[in-house]
């Protein structure tokens, strides 16, 4: 009976990380020292953001952040095992959400001032469309950092070591457009 409970849990592991891998995207955490320096020289964090990460994993990058003690944070997983872990492992931290949600079908939440990515190479340019439009709607700025992989299509505001930080704020040519279209 124990074998086979182990096994099913087991099973249930493997085919939760083999489900990401199947999105194109595996787990693999950023490094503490690396986070440690985005959030103080790339985008100095404050306790007026309000941080999503985009595939938190085990939670490594809302762990760094509640340092700066931001308004709250918000992950969004898509493998149920890894946001079980990141739930216990940001238990203590206030204001933290960890959502069981693919990415490709959320909203960008309320209030949200800045967006943390990594490895997800394949949604950025999805990401960079969805945080434009809501810019658009709030007319409010967000930050997006993105490690290791770049936007094709916008200069960085400013680059440190792999990081790259993005700031998206209403462009007010495509409103006209988009108001003369209709
Ligand atoms: C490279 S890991 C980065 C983890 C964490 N952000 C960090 O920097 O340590 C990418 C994570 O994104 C998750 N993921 C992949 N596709 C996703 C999607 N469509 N929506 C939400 N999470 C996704 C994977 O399960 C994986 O844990």
């Amino acid at each position: 009976m124990l074998i086979e409970i182990l096994i099913i849990v087991i099973s249930a592991v493997v085919a939760a990380f083999l489900l990401t891998v199947f999105f194109g995207a595996p787990f693999l955490p950023s490094r503490r020292s690396e986070l440690e320096t985005a959030f103080t020289e790339l985008y100095p964090l404050s306790p007026k953001d309000t941080l999503l990460d985009v595939g938190s994993g085990d939670g490594i990058v809302l762990r760094v952040a509640s340092a700066h003690k931001p308004k709250r944070l918000i992950g969004y997983e898509l493998n149920p095992f890894l946001v079980f872990i990141s739930r216990i492992r940001c238990r203590k931290i206030p204001n933290t959400q960890i959502l069981c949600r693919n990415f490709l079908y959320s909203q960008i939440p309320d209030g949200t001032t800045v967006i943390y990515i990594f490895g997800l190479d394949h949604l950025i340019p999805k990401l960079a469309k969805k945080i434009q439009k809501t810019v658009q709607k709030t007319g409010r700025p967000i930050h997006l950092i993105s490690y290791a992989f770049y936007l094709t299509d916008r200069r960085p505001t400013k680059k440190l070591g792999a990081y790259y930080l993005y700031k998206f704020t209403p462009d007010r040519t495509l409103s006209e457009r988009t108001s003369q279209n209709k």
